[in-house]
């Protein structure tokens, strides 16, 4: 869909030919609260999309709150209890269960990965450039964050691909390439109860539940078996949401950015030839995840009255925080569409940084899309895409699925 300024946030096929770039920089110039009326399935809804404004409402979490869901979708209370994870909690809720999972993650801890991560890395390209021409996505975008997330989570390597599958139809669910039960196509209603409202969560739920009652085993490392572990862990309700929300949110979102930054590179050998030099690898990563941002926006629902440049948001109402826009505001962003590998600060939101849902894995990601891309660059001479990359459609998670390119290795 060809981008004029004014394609609705609400209509997925709006993303479908990538992010409407253009819609987002007039709505942050000309209205940076506005109101979007929903549909017959969604009610209205506001979208904030400066910098500014999103720092705003996600410093005032007691203001714009998690707790009554965190995407667009419209949910009662009895569908909000059954599918919630910490991330759906405010304080002091939310802070008692990230105390508890924040130090699996915590920067040294996940630095101790490196080695892991470079020899997985260094194995998917050297295998993906046996070809000439392969899909980069596939071969090693969608590789390394899957052979990480078994490692994280301690689940058998042979049990990755059925849980990355199904990680994409719960994130995709909007999206005919990942599910048959597309969203805004068909009556979804029997899946209420279930995260994503896709049947693939009742499978994720079931393989949940082998794990609690061991019917299938998991490395004593693993986080899941630490929290299995915990006698004040998480109910097993709980347990089953904070398992699907790892298999969802530590998947897709990696996969997106370094499918960013592999696109990036198969259209600008300039961006290569940069990184060849050897001085942007410790910001690189920032740079490539701001201008991916594949999880676009989350949602907040504000508890009293709250007035934001001369609109008045309602008790109640929803409101998105699209973290998509403000990572490229120009009130914050030189040339907020370029790529500058040596960007620095970088202020971006994409891992909703500045609230106290910011992202539990970022430091993971950012050294995957690091180390993905070192061992990529040293081993090639040219890496160029065959044809235009194809993209999400969701106007929830962004990204290229799918981008074939030309390659050859250094000599
Ligand atoms: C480039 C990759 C990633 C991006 C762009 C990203 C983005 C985000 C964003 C924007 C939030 C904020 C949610 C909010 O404000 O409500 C978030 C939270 C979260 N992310 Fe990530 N994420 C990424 C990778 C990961 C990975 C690898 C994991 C785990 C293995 C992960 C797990 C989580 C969890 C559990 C939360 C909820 C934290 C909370 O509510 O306290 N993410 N992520």
């Amino acid at each position: 869909m060809h981008d004029d300024g004014f394609l609705n946030l609400l209509d997925h096929d709006s993303f479908a030919s990538g992010v409407p770039h253009a819609t987002f920089a007039r709505l942050r110039k000309e209205d940076p609260v506005s109101w979007n009326d929903g549909d017959a399935d969604t009610k209205g809804f506001w979208s904030l999309t400066s910098h500014a404004d999103i720092a705003l409402a996600n410093k005032e979490s007691n203001i714009f709150s998690s707790a009554q869901g965190i995407r667009l979708e419209d949910q009662n209370r009895e569908e909000y209890l059954a599918r919630r994870t910490f991330q759906e909690t405010d304080q002091p809720e939310h802070s008692a269960v990230r105390r508890t999972v924040n130090p699996n993650f915590a920067k040294p801890v996940v630095a101790q990965f490196e080695p892991l991560i470079r020899e997985l890395a260094s194995g998917m390209v050297d295998k993906a450039l046996e070809a000439s021409e392969f899909d980069a996505v596939d071969a090693i975008a969608k590789q390394l964050p899957m052979m990480m997330l078994g490692r994280i989570l301690g689940v058998p390597d042979e049990d990755l691909d059925w849980l990355v599958e199904k990680g994409d139809a719960l994130i995709g669910n909007s999206d005919p390439d990942f599910t048959d039960h597309v969203i805004d196509k068909m009556d979804t209603s029997a899946y209420r109860m279930m995260p994503f409202r896709s049947p693939s969560g009742v499978e994720l739920y079931d393989y949940a539940q082998d794990l609690l009652t061991n019917r299938r085993a998991v490395a004593e490392e693993g986080i899941l078996a630490k929290m299995m572990r915990d006698e004040n862990g998480l109910n097993e309700l709980d347990f089953k949401n904070f398992f699907c929300l790892l298999v969802a949110a530590g998947n897709d979102t990696t996969r997106y950015s370094i499918a960013m930054a592999l696109n990036l590179l198969a259209n600008n050998p300039d961006l290569i030839a940069q990184l060849k030099t050897d001085r942007y690898w410790d910001t690189c990563a920032d740079e490539f995840v701001r201008l991916a941002s594949p999880t676009m926006h989350f949602r907040r629902t504000a508890t009293q009255d709250f007035d934001l440049h001369g609109k008045t948001i309602r008790e109640g109402d929803k409101v998105l925080l699209w973290f998509v826009s403000g990572s490229r505001d120009e009130a914050v962003f030189e040339n907020p569409n370029d790529c500058q590998l040596g960007r620095s600060p970088n202020r971006h939101v994409a891992f909703g940084q500045g609230g106290i849902h910011v992202c539990l894995g970022m430091h993971l990601a950012k050294l995957e899309v690091r180390i993905a891309l070192e061992e990529l660059v040293k081993r090639i001479d040219t890496f160029a895409a065959i044809d235009a990359p194809t993209w999400t459609r969701s106007n929830f998670i962004c990204g290229v699925k799918k981008l074939r390119v030309r390659a050859t290795r250094a000599g």
